[in-house]
């Protein structure tokens, strides 16, 4: 996770940013300490990278890279605001000893890579191009799963989809997604619970699950009940600030599958 210290919103890229709204960091440091302390009541081992003077988004650590048997591929952003984040997180991790590999198109790391217990779930439309799903399948040996993303509210996978493991395996909506993909997700996960359009508004699917305890926000009131009728133990955070960059608990959190 990377300290929200250099946290605002001063470009749009994407439909939830506006410049001109006002934003209260020390608020956007509270609730994201709150979520920091959240994984560690739930048992969870947080690292931290140093957030850097210049990039406001970088408390998305999401979008640093992927990181899968402990190989890491970096990220590079479709956007020059966020492009020095790439190297700052792949020096993270080649510091520490992790056998990284550059990116070699536009990926913006977990926020469009998604891993399930069989698949590699790539996103695609608004960041992540289709060249960095091919590199993510050879780098990582997973089948990757492309999923075309059609509605620019859910510019990232993981805005669109919550891998849950355990019975259901996935949560999504399926308007953001295109016919052909919605298909391919109903075929691969008929079980899979399906969010409605006021939990995904509220990036209510932005969320991280260990199986059983899903991290989401707490305004996610649908979301939340549906997953308790199946077994899963929904834990609530209110990211409310860094909502207004279009990120929530998920986009938060880079996992480290060392
Ligand atoms: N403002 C950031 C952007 O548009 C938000 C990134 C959210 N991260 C995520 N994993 N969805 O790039």
């Amino acid at each position: 996770m990377c300290r929200p210290t250099y946290f605002a919103v001063d470009y749009a890229i994407n439909p939830w940013m506006d410049p001109t709204a006002p934003v209260d960091v020390d608020r956007a440091l509270a609730q994201w300490t709150t979520l920091l302390e959240t994984y560690r009541a739930l048992g969870h081992t947080v690292d931290l990278i140093d957030p850097i003077p210049g990039l406001p988004d970088m408390v998305f650590a999401a979008n640093g890279a992927t990181v899968i048997d402990g190989k890491v591929l970096g990220s590079e952003f479709r956007f020059p605001e966020r492009a020095e984040e790439g190297p700052a997180y792949l020096d993270w991790f080649a510091t520490r000893g992790f056998v990284t590999q550059e990116a070699k198109s536009v990926n913006e790391g977990e926020g469009d890579l998604l891993l399930t217990d069989r698949y590699l779930l790539a996103g695609t439309g608004f960041r992540t191009d289709l060249h960095a799903h091919a590199q993510a399948q050879e780098l990582f040996g997973r089948p990757v799963v492309t999923l075309q993303l059609v509605d620019p509210h859910f510019y990232h996978l993981d805005t669109a989809l919550t891998v849950l493991g355990g019975p259901a395996g996935i949560a999504y909506l399926p308007e953001a997604f295109s016919a052909g993909s919605r298909k391919v997700l109903r075929q691969l996960y008929p079980d899979a619970v399906i969010a409605s359009e006021i939990d995904a508004a509220v990036l209510g699917l932005n969320a991280v699950s260990d199986g059983r305890r899903v991290v989401l926000p707490v305004q996610a009131v649908g979301l939340a009940n549906q997953l308790r009728e199946r077994g899963y133990e929904p834990v609530g955070v209110d990211l409310s600030e860094l909502r207004k960059a279009g990120g929530g608990p998920k986009c938060c959190t880079l996992e480290v599958r060392a």
